[in-house]
């Protein structure tokens, strides 16, 4: 029975193969189901209704792209060191494996990073995961964290976890696009796997596929302003982090039962290992927000409220940051109509950080841009050198968006908006 086809049924792929028993039981273990509890993202879905898929879906579809870019690799006869296969498959439907709940907002509050908790996961002895890796061999979980922290030597296999074109984004933004319903998101990812060469030791397109590369990163593009920057996605991410800085200073000022949940509790406070921060997930955080709701901290209460609710936040648009005083101001203004500025007027700032690449592609300094191969001659040009769109893209990588949200009671007062109106507009 063991050596059987697995397949799932998957919306963006059709199908996900598994034929290794090694992939199979990395599916079955407890961290790897535990993100199906975790939404890909976060609290997009309050904007976006359809957006309620899974990180497990994803680690899923990431293995499954991997998987295809491999066996065209092998099936075209290309270079490539095939003993690494059970190592780019494992690596890659683990990357995602450290996940906090509700996508970045805990990971901010916490000051931590997925990253690296996906590494300590797989490495920690007494993880199902790291169990069923070490069966390979003993060094085996440590190959799969080095491959995740971009440290393994094999570069090509690096780049199929984490790269311009690597599994990861190829998945996330086609699954984002098709679960969202946002259709300029989408882009023909079959033709992607199949313009993809291991040359030099990283993943390349061939040229003759320069335009379906630039249709991807057209809608990749398209994401970032339509569902990622989204400025109602932002505004319950907003809200989602005040409620949990209002939670974490609530546990630091003594209220160390904060929630029904020890492992919740813990990592607000601060000291906790992997046990506690594998027990939290999404369903977990919601029902603690559930209890907040009759806390008898007022701020706490609130939010919780507003959250679970969907009150989100108002936002107006700066054009230029603000300046002191005039954020003092809009301070003010919050402070009178009751409400305390530091969980409720919160200036948000995006943008430049997302695009770093086209321009370090430009620049040269990234040195993780995105290369054509050209098959005749074997030369390899950066994209942004042989492609208009690309370039006016990189451009854009110019533009930052500030957003200052307010609650809806602010922000909706007649008075008060007509005066931030005039503060806020150039
Ligand atoms: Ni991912």
């Amino acid at each position: 029975m063991r050596e059987q086809e697995k397949v799932f049924k998957d919306p963006v792929h059709g199908y996900i193969y598994v034929h290794d028993p090694l992939i199979w039981d990395l599916i079955n273990t407890r961290e790897m189901q535990r993100l199906r509890r975790i939404r890909q993202l976060g609290t997009a879905y309050l904007t976006y209704p359809g957006g309620e898929h899974s990180r497990f879906a994803h680690s899923l579809g990431v293995y499954e792209v991997i998987r295809q870019v491999i066996s065209h690799f092998e099936r075209n006869g290309y270079g490539w060191p095939a003993e690494d296969r059970r190592l780019a498959y494992a690596a890659g439907l683990l990357h995602d494996i450290g996940h906090a709940p509700f996508s970045h907002a805990l990971e901010s509050v916490l000051l931590t990073q997925h990253e690296q908790w996906s590494e300590q996961i797989i490495r920690h002895p007494e993880t199902e995961v790291h169990q069923v890796l070490a069966d390979v061999a003993p060094d085996f979980p440590a190959l799969v964290s080095d491959v995740i922290g971009k440290r393994y030597p094999g570069r090509i296999i690096v780049s199929l976890v984490s790269s311009q074109l690597d599994g990861d984004r190829l998945d996330y933004l086609m699954r984002d696009a098709v679960m969202t319903g946002v259709d300029y998101g989408r882009f023909d990812l079959p033709r992607i796997v199949r313009i993809l060469v291991p040359k030099h030791d990283r993943l390349v397109a061939r040229q003759s596929g320069q335009h379906t590369v630039e249709a991807y990163l057209l809608a990749r593009y398209f994401m970032y302003w339509q569902v990622y920057f989204h400025p109602v996605c932002r505004a319950a991410e907003v809200l989602l982090r005040n409620l949990l800085e209002r939670a974490k200073h609530l546990v630091r000022c003594g209220e160390r039962e904060i929630s029904p949940f020890s492992a919740l509790n813990r990592l607000l406070a601060g000291g906790y290992g992997v046990a506690d921060y594998l027990a939290v997930d999404d369903s977990l955080l919601l029902a603690a927000m559930h209890s907040w709701r009759d806390h008898p901290d007022g701020v706490l209460a609130d939010l919780s409220r507003r959250l679970i609710d969907r009150h989100l936040p108002k936002y107006f648009e700066l054009q230029a940051p603000l300046s002191q005083d005039r954020l003092s101001a809009v301070v003010d203004l919050v402070r009178t109509a009751g409400f305390d500025p530091a969980y409720y007027c919160t200036v948000d700032e995006i943008g430049t950080v997302y695009y770093d690449y086209y321009l370090g592609a430009q620049t040269g300094t990234h040195g993780d841009g995105l290369f054509l191969w050209d098959e005749t001659s074997g030369a390899l040009t950066e994209m942004s050198q042989v492609s208009e769109p690309i370039r006016a893209m990189a451009q854009e990588t110019k533009r930052k968006v500030r957003r200052i949200y307010l609650p809806e009671e602010v922000a909706g007062d007649p008075r008060l908006s007509l005066q931030l109106n005039r503060w806020i507009r150039p």
